[in-house]
């Protein structure tokens, strides 16, 4: 078997295997997630360039073992699933060296994508966290956590420790100022800043008009 066919047959399974787990998730980290960042993560790759394969299967894998989809069980299922794929040790040492350095982890916290392949497979993560998908996604996660969407008197704090950001109560509008305005900053790729730009114009003008609405201003 040529090494395409077999690359193609073990992106199907895992793309399958993803489908399958993320199938009823209703926090905005559902599959078509998982879809858009793979799509956008091989977009970006066109003119970054990196290993196809790579940032494919770590697209597909990055949110899997999330702690805000599975708690802190322990249990990493992205290195059970690469255990039986049967990848070469360094492929899938590569693949889970993404997934670890792509999620976020809070404003003052730090996590750095040493590889081209992670820095292209975060930005594309953070990417749709942005604009309408990222307004979207943000009140869905809100609502799966029984958040307000806004509360006037609830101000945004920056946490800068994973364990403040991960106990966070606040109110939905408040994660517009403490993760996803920093976003386009944070970005590692110029061309995913491009892309970033009118996304982060969206968020901008959504809260304008939010704000407005709420004091019966329009
Ligand atoms: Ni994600």
């Amino acid at each position: 078997m040529s090494l395409k066919i077999q690359q193609n047959n073990i992106l199907t399974s895992t793309e399958n295997y993803i489908q399958n787990q993320f199938e009823n998730e209703g926090s905005g980290h559902d599959w078509w997630h998982i879809h858009r960042v793979r799509n956008m993560a091989l977009k970006i790759a066109e003119t970054e360039g990196g290993n196809l394969f790579i940032i494919e299967m770590a697209s597909l894998m990055h949110d899997l073992d999330d702690w805000k989809l599975n708690g802190d069980s322990g249990i990493s299922k992205s290195k059970v699933w690469l255990e039986k794929l049967e990848l070469e040790q360094n492929q899938s040492d590569k693949i889970l060296q993404i997934i670890d350095q792509v999620s976020f982890k809070g404003a003052g916290v730090e996590t750095k994508a040493t590889s081209l392949e992670a820095k292209i497979v975060q930005d594309a993560d953070r990417l749709d966290a942005i604009g309408a998908i990222g307004v979207a996604r943000t009140f869905a996660y809100g609502g799966s956590k029984s958040r307000l969407i806004y509360h006037p008197e609830i101000k945004p704090e920056m946490h800068d420790s994973f364990s403040t950001y991960k106990n966070n109560t606040a109110p939905t509008i408040n994660h517009f100022y403490e993760k996803l305005l920093l976003l386009k900053d944070l970005l590692n790729t110029d061309s995913a800043k491009k892309i970033a730009e009118k996304r982060h114009q969206f968020m901008e003008v959504f809260l304008e008009q939010f704000y407005a609405e709420w004091e019966s201003k329009l």
